[in-house]
């Protein structure tokens, strides 16, 4: 199998069409998207979605969590999946998640017209939970596919409102008490596509990078507390201010990641003060660090030295301090065999490719720890992601979806 000329002319005015499409679901300034899960713009989505699934002649199915599959039903009930997540972060761009998803539906479609049905089944995966931007999930979907959501979670989770997540579902109309039925034991193969976020594959003129590791990411929730008063009549020897201690984590964070050198990151992109009033002096503070290697002994010994230098910090300053954990994935090496599969695909595509980690978590890092998986990432314009003018160039996207086509004809009607 391969695309002709008019194939890719069909492709890319299909995959343009979804990406315009889904951004219009929880738009924001600028061009981006707010898509949080559940949320009303994110169930127009998944609508959306479903449509498109049903009129590529897919079986469209809902699961307990609310991730929505299109299945294209082959000889054996094996499933090869190929997709990525709906949700998005606030002010985020319209190609994290979306991309693949639509560059999967566009695969898949074609897959069916050109060459009929399977040996193995295929499924297009709309993931309904990556980003851990709404509540601290933690994988949502793909952990309810592989059966690691722990009892009492749809009850425990909260969103800045204090909606669980449970409450959440059910105003959806799908069921927390069944998630156990989203499991899957079904899937010999994952492959992730996914717009790269940062600038490498753009800077080296490459279409398609082969990802064969993910990076570790680990989230602490580090909460001060020290006293609240008045700003005019404390003295300063008197204070316990929390949010100056908080503002010498911030900066032991970043000395840490900048100390250890690339690929070492940490960020503190999330900070509640209160009482929070000009006059008032800060007497609790609330802050996530979110830190990042690919080596997990690194990210091990970054954790330890993180908390380290926030106790001695909080003891210097007389404040309390108490710190968990809020989100983590291992980092991880994706399958070997599928690698190889995509960058024979690059080859027969004629397009330029390099095997890289990817410094950004990803459903593939976990669904990796069960199925054999692996992702291709498309070029990013100016390494841009997490933001609403992330964008990627369809031209790339079109020989993207031939890449990722011509893998899961090899997977699927290969096998
Ligand atoms: C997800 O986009 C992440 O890397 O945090
Ligand atoms: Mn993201
Ligand atoms: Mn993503």
């Amino acid at each position: 199998v391969a695309f002709s000329t008019a194939d890719r002319v069909a492709v890319r005015a299909m995959v343009d069409d979804l990406v315009a499409s889904l951004r219009g679901h929880g738009a924001s300034a600028g061009g981006g998207v707010t898509r949080l899960v559940y949320s009303q713009a994110w169930a127009a989505a998944m609508a959306e979605i479903e449509g498109w699934l049903g009129s590529a002649g897919l079986e469209v199915r809902v699961d307990a969590a609310g991730s929505r599959f299109g299945r294209l039903a082959g000889e054996r009930p094996q499933v090869v999946m190929s997709g990525s997540h709906v949700d998005s972060v606030v002010g985020g761009g319209a190609y994290d998640g979306a991309l693949g998803v639509a560059m999967a539906a566009c695969a898949v479609r074609w897959l069916r017209e050109t060459a009929g049905r399977p040996r193995l089944t295929l499924e297009v995966l709309a993931n309904c939970e990556e980003e851990s931007s709404r509540f601290a999930c933690n994988f949502w979907g793909s952990r309810a596919m592989l059966g690691l959501i722990r009892p009492g979670e749809c009850d425990l989770l909260r969103d800045a409102d204090g909606v669980t997540i449970g409450e959440a579902m059910s105003a959806l109309g799908l069921v927390p008490d069944r998630i156990a039925e989203a499991r899957r034991d079904d899937v010999c193969a994952y492959v992730e596509p996914h717009i790269e976020q940062g600038p490498l594959l753009e800077r080296l003129g490459l279409t398609i990078g082969v990802v064969d590791r993910v990076v570790g990411v680990r989230q602490l929730r580090f909460e001060l507390r020290g006293e609240a008063g008045h700003a005019g009549t404390i003295p300063m020897a008197a204070r316990r201010d929390a949010l100056t201690g908080a503002a010498e984590l911030v900066l032991a964070g970043e000395a840490l990641a900048r100390d250890l050198g690339q690929p070492a990151v940490a960020t503190v992109g999330a900070l509640r003060v209160e009482p929070g009033g000009a006059n008032q002096v800060p007497g609790r503070v609330d802050l996530t660090v979110d830190f990042r290697h690919v080596d997990e002994r690194v990210l091990a010994g970054m954790e330890e030295e993180l908390r380290r230098r926030a106790a001695a910090l909080a003891a210097a300053r007389g404040l309390e301090l108490s710190v968990e954990p809020r989100l983590g994935q291992r980092a991880v090496d994706l399958d070997g065999r599928l690698c190889a599969l995509l960058e024979a695909s690059c080859r027969r595509a004629g397009v330029r490719w390099q095997r890289m980690p990817s410094h950004a978590g990803h459903d593939a890092q976990l669904l990796a720890t069960r199925w054999p998986s692996a992702m291709l990432f498309l070029p990013c314009a100016g390494g841009r992601s997490h933001r609403p003018d992330e964008r990627a160039d369809m031209d790339d996207v079109v020989r993207g979806v031939e890449v990722l086509a011509l893998t899961l004809h090899e997977l699927a009607y290969e096998a």
